[in-house]
């Protein structure tokens, strides 16, 4: 009987699209009253992916509504908390100004850093458009609770990257089409032949890009996205190889990559060898800066080569990685920005998001 009310929550939730705080409530109170035995153990399953989270620093104005709820009903099961937690963060989002997610604290900045900075459009349809898929499938809480279950069954033998593969959920949003050209300042109707984008992931977001290249090309590390990759048509080079190359790519990406690979440093060093001339470079680093290999050979998790980047603050790091890091390397910055880095929810989250670092930059 209570799965057969999940399922016709879900069925109404699909089918005829209404009101979804309606359904929520219809869900609700079936679970609270009828699912107490079977969902009961979902409260010890942590259903918060390890990189996502959402800031819980108090007052915190800069980030989305966070699911603490000073006052509300009591639920006796935890799935009717998660629920009911993801309907009152939805509904404070609704009020979220999202411009704050795009700025920085410019008086902190040096001259030069405030040039370059280049603040993004907090209106970015694509962003929109992933927001409102997060809300679908978010809402499909029949699917919810058998990713819940699959992901705690393939922990102990799989990576966080490639249980997401495997179940083709935690999608990820970083860019638009339209952000990469405001950051190179290019004209609408830019269009290269060959696109690399390194540690890829599901390629959603080089799906956003790829309208404009001939040619794309990824390398991953993980099985299931390498197949979601090669099904969305993407040619796949080998992590070790892709830099020798003769031809080149006019545009590389390396989007929130760097503190995940073991060695961040040889990856730059590669790109330059690997991108034509006035080729472009889209570098992404998830603020605050703090590297977990989740590939590592050793298995501690820790990179061989560490970043240079210093300080506390968003302000501080961005700096620090373009004054320490990217400059001492050869790299130009033709603009830098802040974006959200936003992914998929489950239950408890109809999206989860931080604070990216973008850098666009060419060869000096
Ligand atoms: C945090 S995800 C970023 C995915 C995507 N670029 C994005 O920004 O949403 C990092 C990805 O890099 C992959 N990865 C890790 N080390 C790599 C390496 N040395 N070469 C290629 N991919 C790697 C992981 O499997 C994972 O999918």
């Amino acid at each position: 009987m209570p799965w057969l009310s999940w399922h016709a929550c879900e069925l109404v939730n699909y089918r005829l699209k209404p009101a979804i705080t309606f359904l929520h409530c219809v869900f609700l109170c079936l679970s609270v009253t009828t699912l107490s035995g079977s969902s009961a153990k979902m409260g010890s399953i942590s259903a918060q992916p390890r990189t996502m989270r959402s800031c819980s620093a108090d007052g915190c104005q800069e980030c989305p509504p966070s699911a603490v709820a000073t006052t509300r009903p009591y639920l006796r099961t935890a799935l009717a908390r998660s629920v009911y937690s993801k309907i009152l963060v939805d509904e404070e989002f609704k009020n979220f100004d999202r411009t704050k997610w795009y700025k920085v604290n410019v008086e902190a900045l040096e001259p030069e850093a405030d040039e370059l900075f280049l603040e993004l459009d907090s209106a970015d349809a694509e962003t929109q458009v992933f927001l409102e898929r997060c809300q679908e499938r978010s809402d499909a809480v029949f699917t919810q609770l058998f990713h819940l279950v699959a992901r705690t069954l393939l922990a102990p033998f799989v990576s966080q990257t490639s249980i997401n593969g495997i179940l083709r959920r935690g999608s990820m949003f970083v860019i638009s089409d339209r952000q990469f050209r405001k950051l190179f300042h290019l004209a609408d109707d830019y269009r290269a032949e060959r696109m690399l984008d390194l540690g890829a992931g599901d390629g959603a977001t080089t799906a956003l890009l790829a309208g404009m290249f001939d040619n794309v090309h990824v390398t991953e590390m993980s099985w299931p996205m390498k197949r979601i990759l090669a099904a969305r048509g993407f040619t796949i080079e080998d992590v070790e190889g892709w830099s020798q190359r003769p031809d080149g790519y006019d545009v590389i990406c390396a989007l929130n990559l760097l503190d995940r690979c073991s060695r961040p440093l040889t990856l730059l060093e590669q790109m330059k060898t690997a991108l034509k001339p006035n080729g472009l470079v889209l570098v992404a680093l998830a603020w605050p800066f703090r590297p977990y290999v989740e590939f590592s050979a050793t298995g501690d998790h820790q990179p061989e080569q560490v970043l240079d980047i210093d300080g506390q603050s968003f302000e501080e790091q961005a700096v620090s990685m373009m004054r320490n890091v990217l400059k001492p390397l050869g790299f130009r910055v033709v603009s830098w920005s802040r974006l959200p880095y936003l992914c998929e929810g489950d239950l408890e989250r109809t999206f989860y998001h931080l604070n990216d670092m973008i850098f666009a930059l060419k060869l000096d």
